[in-house]
């Protein structure tokens, strides 16, 4: 490639910490066995996955058994909507319309077992209109999921608000926190959620591992039976190199407190400044406009984007993303599981943003590994790429 890369797409993944991996790697030598077996190396096992847990736990202010560990957010969102729809009589679910494809799954599964679905529209910055709170959470309403941080336009959703308004209702809400957890880690109990999904490849962990978080009492069922790990809900012999590493990665994170500051501190102590500078240049290109809510309802790490001809005609997101990467920028065009697919992006369409232009949207999310001397480049290899567009 004639430039080095810079990475801007953390919000589809992020590269593990140099202590992340320390930790692995000792831990694949020193912990490798079974932590169910009660011989010496079983219980060398058993003890790294504790202290790991306890790790969690801390950065989250609860017991170590209300985690439970997954293969990331994916299966965490099923067994969070399948798990605990399977203990409620059935009635209405309600999603955001913004939620990302597993959540969609899940609901969608729920739908074939005699729930109904309900979509909560967003406004045309991305966050769900809470006018249309009481009417959602009316009955048949039983279950809530709702996506803390929206990954695609960055929008952060009011969880605090709504969690307390499905708790005086008795309704189980979810919320779905893998882009929330990477700009910053929070007591629980502070969010008011039931049941909190995450992913640690999202938050410079490793890949392949998440977490479910269920407030105290939360009745869930498994997805699949076996060896019961995991309080019976989610069995298979634990990942404890992952779950250490997992750990190791929340360490590293700030904390803040969503019921009174929704915007997390960022990964970085830079991170927001960096953006902020970054945006500003980019916004000098006539070619490109801020898409999704204001930089105070944003996380502190994400641009969203909508790229058009100097005419004003909307460019192909998936074509530019292509184009910038040869030009050394790396960043994706919606959300990382859609960039694959030419079609309207859902969440510009959910937010009304016009025809061809959901196929336009960029999304730039930054992370600690980047220096301000990386971002100054950026502006001028934007320009180049748009300027040579027909
Ligand atoms: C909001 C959100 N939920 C769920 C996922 C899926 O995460 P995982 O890859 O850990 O299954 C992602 C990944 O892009 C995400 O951004």
């Amino acid at each position: 490639m004639e430039h080095p890369e810079i990475y801007l797409d953390a919000a589809a993944t992020t590269p593990p910490l140099p202590a992340v991996i320390a930790v692995m790697q000792q831990l694949q030598q020193t912990a490798w066995a079974n932590p169910s077996s009660l011989h010496g190396a079983g219980l060398a096992a058993a003890e790294a996955l504790e202290r790991a847990r306890w790790r969690i736990a801390e950065r989250f202010a609860v017991s170590p058994d209300q985690l439970i560990v997954t293969s990331g957010a994916t299966e965490s969102v099923h067994l969070a909507l399948l798990g605990s729809a399977n203990g409620l009589v059935p009635g209405r679910l309600v999603i955001s319309s913004v939620e990302h494809p597993a959540v969609f799954a899940a609901a969608h599964q729920l739908e074939a077992l005699g729930w109904s679905i309900a979509e909560w529209p967003v406004d045309g910055q991305g966050i769900v209109r809470l006018d249309q709170l009481e009417q959602l959470l009316s009955a048949p309403t039983r279950l809530v999921s709702l996506i803390a941080a929206q990954g695609e336009v960055g929008a952060l959703q009011p969880v605090s608000r709504i969690a307390k308004a499905c708790r005086e209702r008795g309704i189980l809400i979810h919320s779905d926190a893998t882009q929330l957890v990477p700009q910053g880690c929070f007591p629980f109990e502070r969010l008011g959620v039931d049941l909190l999904t995450l992913s640690a490849h999202k938050f410079c962990g490793p890949r392949g591992v998440g977490l479910l978080i269920r407030g105290p009492g939360v009745a869930l069922s498994p997805l699949q039976g076996g060896g019961g790990q995991e309080h019976g809900l989610r069995s298979g012999t634990e990942p404890v190199a992952l779950v250490s590493g997992m750990a190791e990665a929340l360490m590293a994170l700030p904390s803040f407190d969503p019921a009174s500051h929704p915007v997390p501190p960022g990964c970085s102590l830079q991170i927001r400044r960096q953006r902020d500078q970054l945006l500003e240049r980019l916004l000098e290109l006539p070619q490109l406009q801020l898409c999704g809510p204001p930089l105070d309802q944003r996380l502190p790490h994400h641009i969203a984007l909508i790229a058009t001809t100097a005419d004003g005609q909307p460019l192909p997101g998936r074509d530019l993303v292509r184009r910038l990467a040869a030009a050394g920028v790396a960043c994706s065009s919606g959300s990382a599981c859609s960039s694959g697919s030419s079609t309207d992006s859902v969440v510009l369409t959910a937010m009304g943003v016009p025809g061809i232009a959901r196929k336009s949207g960029l999304r730039l999310s930054l992370g600690p590994w980047l220096s301000d001397q990386d971002l100054d480049a950026v502006p001028d290899r934007f320009a180049s790429v748009l300027q040579a567009f027909p």
